[in-house]
């Protein structure tokens, strides 16, 4: 229930605005963005993606073991942004993550897709734990975890190698199978 495959099987998601779905390799040029710009992967560990590396990446996003995920306008087909979403070193642990368009930034889209992959993660694949990590200099993306429900566990001090050398915080928030029933 709780591997990838069963995942797959869930798509597509749709919530009230958007449409959770795989990647396809037609979405080549309309996902370039989101691989390569500074701005927008400032606080995201694997950096701005090269060409190659955006190729690669696509690929992989579409095969049948990726851990990432278009999230589209449920009426435009427009994409808003992506979502993580993949297992994390323990059986049924996941880590969820987001990364949403300059324009479609503070209008509650990585909260709603978040809400519905963690409600698909405990409801369907029952999973144990969800995970998310965040810099604390990226306060937005905290926000959503704590608005979907999750708890903040802990600080890691300096324990993402940058290529500049320099090493980054990172704070780690996660959310219970007990209590997302609890939440109802
Ligand atoms: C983080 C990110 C995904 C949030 O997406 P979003 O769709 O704007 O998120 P939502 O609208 O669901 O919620 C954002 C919340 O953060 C809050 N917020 C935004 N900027 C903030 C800031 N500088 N300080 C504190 N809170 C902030 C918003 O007010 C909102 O909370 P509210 O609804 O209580 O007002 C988006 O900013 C993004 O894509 N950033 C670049 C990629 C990235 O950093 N991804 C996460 C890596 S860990």
């Amino acid at each position: 229930m709780s591997d990838i495959s069963s995942f797959l099987k869930c798509l597509p998601l749709e919530t009230d605005r958007l449409r959770i779905r795989q990647y396809r390799m037609t979405d080549h040029d309309k996902t370039l963005q989101m691989s390569q710009d500074p701005m927008l992967r400032k606080w995201i560990p694997s950096g701005v993606y090269g060409d190659e590396e955006h190729k690669e990446y696509v690929l992989q996003s579409s095969s049948d073991s990726p851990k990432d995920f278009i999230l589209e306008d449920r009426i435009t087909g427009c994409i808003v942004g992506e979502m993580t979403f993949h297992l994390w070193f323990v059986e049924r642990t996941w880590e969820i993550g987001w990364l949403i368009l300059p324009p479609y930034q503070g209008k509650g889209y990585a909260s709603e897709a978040a809400k519905e992959l963690i409600n698909v993660g405990f409801g369907v694949m029952e999973l144990h734990r969800i995970i998310a990590t965040a810099q604390p200099e990226n306060p937005a993306s905290s926000r959503v975890m704590e608005k979907v429900g999750m708890r903040r566990e802990g600080l890691f001090k300096q324990c993402i190698p940058r290529p500049d050398g320099t090493w980054w915080d990172e704070v780690l928030y996660a959310v219970l199978a007990e209590e997302w029933k609890a939440a109802g």
